[in-house]
C-alpha cells in the first residue's frame, strides 16, 4: 500500500506550482537571486550555481565573491550583476528575494563570517556544500526567523546530525524527517532519488534523474535552481521538490544515454521546464 505519507510530484504538479512571467513582470519582480558561493581553490561552483539559477527562471542573479570567482562568473555569465567582496559582508550586493549560500565557497573564517552576513538577512536562504560545513560547526547560524532549506547529500548530513553515513543511505527518509524536526528547516536529500522533508507535511520522493547526474557540479547546479524557485516566491518545500524534478529531468535530456558535465544540466534546465509546461 503506498504510504500516505510519502508523495512524488508528477509533471501536471509542476505545471501548476512553477512561476511564469505576467504581462507586469519585470526583472526585479520576477525574482533576485543572491549567490554566496565559490572561493579562490573552487571557482567552478559559482559558475555552476550562478548557471543554475539564470537558466531557472531568476529575473537578476546578483553573485557575490572573492577575487578569483569573480573573475569566472564575469566571464562565464555577463548576465549576472557582480560584485567582488574584500570584506565578507553582503551590504554592497543590493537587495535579493533569496540566497544561495554554500557551494566552493570553502570554510575559513572569511566564509563563516560570509555565511553569517548571509544568515542574518530577512529572505530565505538555500545552504549547500561548504555552507553545510560551516552550519554542521557552528549552529548558532541557523538561528533565525527567516526560511532556510538545505541541499545535503548523505556525507553532508551526516556532518549535521550525527548519523553515519551508511545508516543515513539505509533509511533515507527516516533521516530526512528527522534532520528537518531537529534543525527547524526544509531538507533536500541527494543521492539516486532525491528526498524532500519538511516537518508535517508529506515526504516527496523525486525519481526523474539518471546516474548520468553523478559527476562533480550537478549539486551546484541545482543549488541555484532551487535558489532560483525560492527567489520566484515558491515555498522550501516546492521549490526543493521542482528543484529535485526538474534537474532530474534536465539531466536525463543532457545525457541521453551519455556522458554529461554539469554545465550541460544547467543548459538543458529551460527544455526540461518547457516539457513539464503548457503554454503561457
Ligand atoms: N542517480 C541520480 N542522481 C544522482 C546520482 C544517481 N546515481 N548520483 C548523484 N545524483 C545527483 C544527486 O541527486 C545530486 O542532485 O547528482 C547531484 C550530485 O550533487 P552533489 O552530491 O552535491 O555533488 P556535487 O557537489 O555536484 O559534486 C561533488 O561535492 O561534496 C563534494 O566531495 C564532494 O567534491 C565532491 C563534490
Ligand atoms: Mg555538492
Amino acid at each position: 500500500l503506498p504510504d500516505p505519507d510519502v508523495a512524488a510530484l508528477t509533471g501536471a504538479d509542476l505545471d501548476v506550482l512553477l512561476p511564469r512571467p505576467r504581462n507586469e513582470s519585470d526583472k526585479y519582480r520576477r525574482g533576485v537571486v543572491g549567490v554566496a558561493a565559490g572561493s579562490d581553490l573552487f571557482t567552478g561552483a559559482a559558475v555552476l550555481a550562478v548557471g543554475g539559477a539564470l537558466r531557472g527562471g531568476a529575473g537578476m542573479v546578483r553573485y557575490a565573491g572573492r577575487a578569483a570567482p569573480v573573475a569566472q562568473v564575469r566571464s562565464h555569465w555577463p548576465e549576472a550583476v557582480v560584485t567582488q567582496l574584500d570584506a565578507p559582508s553582503i551590504d554592497r550586493v543590493g537587495r535579493v528575494q533569496a540566497w544561495v549560500l554554500g557551494p566552493g565557497l570553502g570554510t575559513d573564517d572569511w566564509a563563516h563570517e560570509l555565511a553569517a552576513a548571509v544568515l542574518a538577512s530577512d529572505v530565505p536562504v538555500l545552504i549547500d556544500a561548504d555552507g553545510l560545513t560551516l552550519v554542521a560547526k557552528d549552529r548558532t547560524l541557523l538561528r533565525r526567523a527567516a526560511p532556510v532549506l538545505i541541499t545535503p547529500h548523505a556525507g553532508e548530513l551526516s556532518r549535521l546530525i550525527g548519523a553515519g553515513r551508511d545508516a543515513i543511505e539505509a533509511a533515507r527518509l527516516d533521516h530526512a524527517r528527522r534532520a528537518a524536526a531537529e534543525l527547524g528547516v526544509t531538507v533536500l536529500l541527494k543521492g539516486s532519488t532525491t528526498v524532500v522533508a519538511e516537518d508535517s507535511r508529506p515526504v516527496r520522493v523525486n525519481t526523474t534523474g539518471t546516474s548520468w547526474l553523478a559527476t562533480g557540479g550537478t549539486g551546484d547546479v541545482l543549488a541555484g535552481l532551487a535558489g532560483a524557485l525560492l527567489a520566484q516566491g515558491l515555498s522550501c518545500y516546492d521549490a526543493a521538490s521542482c528543484a529535485a524534478y526538474l534537474h532530474g529531468v534536465a539531466g536525463r535530456l543532457a545525457a541521453d544515454g551519455a556522458p554529461l558535465a554539469a554545465g550541460d544540466v544547467a543548459s538543458a534546465l529551460p527544455a526540461a521546464i518547457r516539457a513539464v509546461t503548457s503554454t503561457n
